[in-house]
């Protein structure tokens, strides 16, 4: 006999969990399907985001920015420190110890909404009258249970070079590469993406030389271009060699390093001898052994499940969610599904605007951006005004000594509707959050503007932003 639950979450990373949490809060009764193993063996919660994505990367950029702020940059504050040491092994530890207090987190968040993890593998067996049932395949005997309601929420995993084989040592995806024991003389990176920079910047800080190779001929093309610019002068100032429009040959492992052949993008042959390879091209859709057609479902052309725009399948009460179905590959666009999704079987009627949720890269500075770029609403044939103010001119990034970068807004040129914001600077990440809001309540580059600001605060380029679209900052 099948353990009955009201709503059953296949995967806990942040799509997974939050579903599962919200679904609790409103009531169901609801089980959690996860199998994941961190590197001790333990089974762990989180997904990806929280084991080998969103947190353990950010950890190592902040210690890799303090280092490189320790060795290069306290000097300009009149801090002088003579020796500055490394301790890598340190490093990952305190990266590993914030892991397992964010995975464990939510083991209590589990039991404080009392969530059933079900331990191990889970799979659609059939489906009898109204309930679903799956199949747990885990340490002891696979368990049967059944529901109403599934959410699917199994993520994506690493997309690798056909015939290249990763061992997460010599040539790692984005596991291996949050755990390099030794910081790499020479590390090559193939893609040139969110992962690659963050990554590549990461291992540049502690002291490796390190060579990006991309196969699009432009940079950050997803970026509006006045952002892409920026970057590519701060980044390779910064000393990241980056290859555009490369084709990658063969790559070849040996017994300390990789070779890594391949033609630039004028087509002349080149090879890269690298310690170690970060192959960061993308991630793909996780189906693995799920079973859909045993429901009646399946996957389109690039792997992904098909939803609408409220999640929800083919299957009536089966929804998807997260890396695994469209939409921009981000912890908090698989958190608000999620929630979106645990209302709606509650019977509310939430909805997402996809349109308004926001992009970073935690490079160094950061980049962020939420809505439309430029060259969008150019295509568009949307008429729009400018406004962009730079962190050089704004006191509080000078006392930071962060006066790289800008931000700009493009408002509509007959309403002033924020129509997208693009932010280049150390503190974009938490800047972008305003701008969000903005959009999220259609609010015009005058309201912006109209808002007091905190002195001294990065803040206070938004603003003088929002009124450069009127052609009326004050500081400049
Ligand atoms: P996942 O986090 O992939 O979780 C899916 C879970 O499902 C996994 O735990 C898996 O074990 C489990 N699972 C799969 N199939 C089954 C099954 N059949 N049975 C049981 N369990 C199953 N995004 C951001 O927004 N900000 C960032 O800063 C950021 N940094 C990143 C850095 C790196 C290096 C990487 C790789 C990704 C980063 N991302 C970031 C992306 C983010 O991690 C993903 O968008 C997010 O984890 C997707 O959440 P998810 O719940 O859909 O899937
Ligand atoms: P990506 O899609 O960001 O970048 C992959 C890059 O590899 C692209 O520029 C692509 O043109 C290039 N590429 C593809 N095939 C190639 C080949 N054969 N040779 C050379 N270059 C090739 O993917 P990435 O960096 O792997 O990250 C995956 C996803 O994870 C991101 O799209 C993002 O959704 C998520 N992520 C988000 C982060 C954040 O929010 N800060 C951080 C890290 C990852």
């Amino acid at each position: 006999m099948a353990d009955q639950f009201d709503v059953v979450v296949i995967g806990a990373g942040p799509a997974g969990y939050i579903a599962a949490i919200r679904a609790a809060q409103l009531g169901f009764k609801v089980a959690c399907v996860e199998k994941w193993r961190n590197p001790k063996g333990e089974l762990a919660l989180g997904g990806t985001c929280l084991n080998v994505g969103c947190i353990p990367s950010k950890a190592l950029l902040a210690s890799s920015e303090s280092y490189d702020e320790a060795k290069h940059h306290l000097g300009d504050h009149g801090i002088e420190i003579k020796e500055v040491g490394l301790d890598i092994g340190k490093m990952l530890a305190r990266k590993d110890g914030i892991v397992s207090k964010m995975t464990k987190g939510i083991e209590f968040l589990f039991r404080k909404n009392k969530i059933t993890w079900l331990k191990g593998h889970g799979r659609f067996t059939g489906k009898q009258g109204e309930q679903y049932l799956l199949e747990i395949s885990g340490e002891g005997e696979p368990q049967a249970v059944s529901a109403a309601k599934v959410i699917i929420a199994t993520g994506s995993k690493a997309r690798h070079l056909p015939g290249v084989a990763v061992d997460q040592t010599l040539i790692a995806d984005n596991e291996g590469a949050l755990s390099f024991e030794t910081v790499p003389k020479r590390l090559g990176v193939i893609g040139a993406g969110v992962i690659g920079l963050e990554l590549g910047s990461v291992w540049r800080r502690l002291g490796a030389e390190v060579t990006v190779l991309e196969a699009l001929p432009g940079f950050l093309a997803a970026c509006d271009e006045s952002v892409s610019k920026e970057a590519w002068k701060l980044f390779t100032k910064q000393g990241l060699d980056i290859q555009l429009g490369v084709k990658i040959g063969a790559i070849t492992p040996g017994k300390t390093g990789v070779k890594i052949a391949y033609d630039d993008a004028q087509g002349a042959a080149h090879t890269l001898q690298v310690d170690r390879l970060i192959v960061s091209i993308g991630r793909i859709p996780n189906t693995d052994n799920l079973n859909l057609e045993a429901i009646g479902l399946g996957i389109d052309a690039r792997g992904f499940i098909e939803v609408d725009d409220h999640c929800a399948t083919k299957a009536p009460g089966v929804y998807a969610i997260g890396d695994v179905v469209r939409g921009p590959m981000l912890a908090h666009k698989g958190e608000d599904e999620g929630v979106m999704v645990a209302e709606i079987l509650a019977g509310q009627k939430p909805h997402i605007d996809y349109n308004c949720i926001p992009w970073v890269i935690y490079t160094s500075p950061e980049i962020a951006w939420v809505g439309a770029t430029e060259q969008q609403l150019k295509a568009s044939g949307r008429e729009y005004r400018a406004g962009q103010f730079p962190f050089a001119a704004n006191g509080r990034a000078l006392g930071m000594n962060s006066p790289e970068g800008f931000v700009k807004v493009l408002a509509d040129a007959k309403t002033d509707e924020v129509l997208g914001v693009h932010i280049v600077c150390s503190a974009a990440s938490d800047l972008i959050a305003e701008a969000a809001v903005a959009m999220e309540f259609k609010a015009s580059s005058e309201d912006i503007a109209r808002i007091c600001h905190p002195h001294p605060s990065l803040s206070e380029v938004m603003r003088e932003a929002a009124l450069a679209v009127d052609k009326r900052a004050l500081n400049m």
